[in-house]
């Protein structure tokens, strides 16, 4: 299973992560930690961004320095908690684009059902990295990277904060060719389709909306 997603592992996001699982945590400090775990996630997920090299004058001296191709990068987030996730990544990378997909689960099959979708234009040369916190069945994930490989973009990658084997399984079967990051690959789904022992329902916690 640890071959096909990687988990990071960094004692910084594992206590942070521990506390949002926590019940009691309220949604002001639930969001908190969304956006400290994602600003972590990030800087691994972004470990092999294409740079380029332009000069630039410091006080003393003109230099070649290394330069982010940050307008080829594409953020994705399914809403609506992937938006959680997202935004923390813009902070790490302002000049990155936004596409946006909107996915519900069917509640009776557990299936992924689209309800909107808008992505930036040119995604040819874009790189995309797809979010949402909880990879559980894998379908919301697998639709939205199905949907997006459609505009034919340079490469994706899908994030979460939390994943199930049967989600990973899923994903690993439908998109081989996109890597997976997670901060912690949990035990299992429920009958529900919730992942076990997990966080409850991401949106719910972001949003207070329960
Ligand atoms: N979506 C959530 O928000 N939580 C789960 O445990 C599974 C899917």
């Amino acid at each position: 299973m640890e071959d096909k997603i990687t988990v990071i592992d960094h004692p910084l996001i594992q206590h942070k992560l521990t506390l949002m699982r926590r019940k009691e945590t309220s949604t002001g400090k639930f969001r908190t930690l969304m956006r400290e775990v994602a600003l972590l996630l990030g800087y691994e997920v972004t470990r092999d961004l294409p740079l380029e090299e332009r000069v630039i004058e410091t006080p003393l001296t003109e230099m070649k320095a290394p330069h982010l191709v940050g307008k080829k990068l594409v953020i994705v987030p399914i809403l609506r908690a992937g938006i959680g996730l997202g935004d923390s990544l813009l902070q790490l990378m302002p000049s990155a684009r936004v596409g946006h997909i909107g996915l519900y689960r069917d509640p009776k099959t557990l299936e992924a059902v689209e309800y909107y979708l808008k992505v930036p234009e040119n995604m040819h040369d874009r790189d995309v990295i797809v979010v949402d916190p909880m990879l559980a069945t894998g379908n919301s994930a697998a639709e939205a990277v199905k949907r997006i490989k459609e505009f034919e973009p340079r490469s994706i990658k899908f994030l979460c904060l939390l994943a199930a084997p049967e989600g990973v399984e899923h994903f690993a079967e439908v998109h081989g060719d996109v890597p997976m990051y997670t901060a912690a690959l949990d035990e299992k789904l429920n009958e529900k389709g919730y992942i076990i022992p997990g966080l409850g329902d991401a949106g719910d916690r972001l949003y207070g909306t329960k």
